[in-house]
């Protein structure tokens, strides 16, 4: 392999951190003003140009949806100058869109990349997701435990009591009955309205978040994100897809899976090493939102490699007029 052919982790991390960068400059104008599309469109126009400066021979594995429904970073696309190495890649280039449209916390663009072949090709179904930090043994919490099993083996394993956990879960009517199971432990809920990039990022760095576990079934793109990001932070990630219908099946057909019942460790969801960035959008306990000043606009970008763990926050400052 030449060396311009190589996925040099190194030297693609900042054209990803610019990447980021520039589709939350872009949704910042739209921050609190009640448009999801608009604010969603935005950071997909500009995340899709400054991809597209990059040298890398890329292909959109994980995207805003399959070609005949997204016109733009849509799965299969190739972007990148096509000179550099081949690589592929998952985005979300507004992760939180009505987040971002109601200005509530957490709101992130997110793009991660590796070489070809690196990430699931999950299709656009839900995912059952557990996720806890680093430190813990392999397996101290799986998918096939209860959710009250998970809090007890995890406070365990911390030496605590199950009333010192919090658990990270999307507030859907879907899991109100674990909810309710979660109640009978005594644990803490931090209940989010969107955004489990974020909620699952919160688990390694429990310390600041105060976040130690994270559970319930969301996007599966969002799940291989998810996963790209605790590879390189560190901890543990279990996804198993989710079909509810003929067509749900059919796009894991289409994505080449064909075990549909496979729960996918961290190192299955993203199998080789990768890097990762994400920009915040509205303020979060992972990096902040974007602060305006007269005449600035200044980002904070979380830019990571998963093969060396190195996890850099970034500040961006930009003039405005
Ligand atoms: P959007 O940014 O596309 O609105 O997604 C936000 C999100 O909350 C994800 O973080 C999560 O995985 C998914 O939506 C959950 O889906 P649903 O709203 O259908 O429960």
């Amino acid at each position: 392999m030449s060396k311009e052919s190589e996925f040099s982790d190194r030297m693609l991390s900042l054209g990803l951190a610019r990447v980021s960068e520039a589709a939350a400059l872009a949704s910042a104008k739209l921050v609190g003003r009640g448009d999801e599309k608009a604010a969603d469109q935005a950071a997909v126009d500009a995340m899709r140009t400054q991809l597209n400066m990059i040298d890398i021979n890329g292909v959109i594995v994980i995207g805003e949806g399959e070609r005949d429904e997204a016109p733009m970073l849509y799965i299969g696309e190739e972007v990148g100058t096509g000179k550099g190495p081949g690589v592929d890649i998952a985005l979300d280039p507004l992760e939180g869109t009505t987040l971002t449209a109601k200005d509530m916390p957490n709101a992130l663009t997110v793009i991660a990349m590796g070489p070809r072949g690196s990430m699931l090709h999950a299709p656009d179904v839900y995912m059952d997701k557990l996720a806890i930090g680093p430190g813990f043994a392999t397996d101290v919490v799986t998918l096939d435990m209860s959710p009250s099993e998970r809090i007890k083996a995890l406070a365990d394993a911390k030496g605590c009591a199950m009333s010192d956990i919090t658990v990270c879960v999307l507030e859907r009517p879907r899991h109100e009955d674990m909810i309710e199971e979660l109640r009978t432990t005594g644990a803490a809920i931090r209940l989010i309205t969107d955004g489990d990039v974020a909620g699952v990022m919160h688990c390694a760095e429990s310390e600041t978040t105060g976040i130690d576990i994270y559970m319930g079934s969301g996007g599966a793109p969002e799940g291989v994100l998810a996963a790209a990001a605790l590879k390189c932070m560190g901890g543990q990630m279990y996804g198993r897809l989710m079909f509810r219908n003929d067509d749900e099946r059919g796009r894991a057909a289409k994505a080449g899976i064909t075990d549909l019942d496979r729960i996918y460790s961290r190192d299955e969801l993203v199998t080789e090493d990768v890097i990762f960035a994400a920009t915040g959008v509205t303020d979060g306990s992972i990096v902040h939102g974007i602060k305006r000043e007269p005449g600035y606009l200044t980002t904070e970008t979380i830019l990571m490699r998963s093969k060396t763990g190195s996890v850099r926050r970034m500040s961006y400052r930009i003039k405005t007029s």
